[in-house]
């Protein structure tokens, strides 16, 4: 399979997709009963993974993406842009960041100190992939679908170069 100029082939199928997701929201569900978290997606990358797990969950949630931007600096710091940033409306809330992959963690690291500032009254961390040799982060990853290596994946939202967001399954360059 073929997206721009690299061969992909499959990584995680459909089913390992939806059982990383239905454990992810089962243990959410438990955790957070009796109370409505604010799920904070972030754009792009996490569409279609929180579009699969809000409708897994079995407590009530609101939902309110966000969109930060990592641009690479002269320096290793890089920087980090809100484009769509968290809403006033976290504060005092139970909110759960929700992301695709956490690699480094530097733009977690980011929204993660943005968002303290607003309040919430709860703060945990999702992600459906974690690259645990690559993360620096000193921010804890409070619900992992599936841990990876240092690959390089594509599809079920996440990019190459902006496409292969709607491949069904997950695939790793060849
Ligand atoms: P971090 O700041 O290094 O944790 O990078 C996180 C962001 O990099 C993710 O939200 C993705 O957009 C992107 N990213 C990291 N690894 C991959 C990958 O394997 N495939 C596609 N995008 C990735
Ligand atoms: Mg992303």
């Amino acid at each position: 399979m073929k997206v721009r100029d690299k061969e992909f082939k499959v990584f995680i199928s459909e089913a390992e997709l939806a059982e990383a997701t239905r454990r992810v929201a089962e243990r959410i569900s438990a955790d957070y009963a009796g109370r409505v978290p604010l799920l904070c997606p972030v754009l792009t990358g996490s569409f279609v993974f929180a579009s699969d797990l809000v409708r897994r969950l079995t407590v009530e949630t609101e939902v309110a993406f966000v969109k930060y931007t990592s641009y690479e600096g002269m320096a290793s710091t890089g920087r980090v842009t809100a484009q769509l940033p968290f809403p006033a409306k976290v504060a005092g809330r139970d909110v759960i960041v929700v992301e695709d992959i956490v690699d480094t963690g530097f733009s977690m690291e980011y929204m993660l100190g943005e968002l303290r500032r607003l309040n919430p009254r709860s703060v945990r961390v999702c992600a459906l992939f974690f690259k645990p040799s690559s993360f620096g982060g000193s921010f804890k990853v409070d619900y992992v679908g599936r841990e990876i290596g240092n690959e390089f994946i594509v599809g079920y939202g996440l990019d190459y170069d902006q496409r292969g967001r709607g491949l069904k399954e997950v695939y790793v360059v060849e």
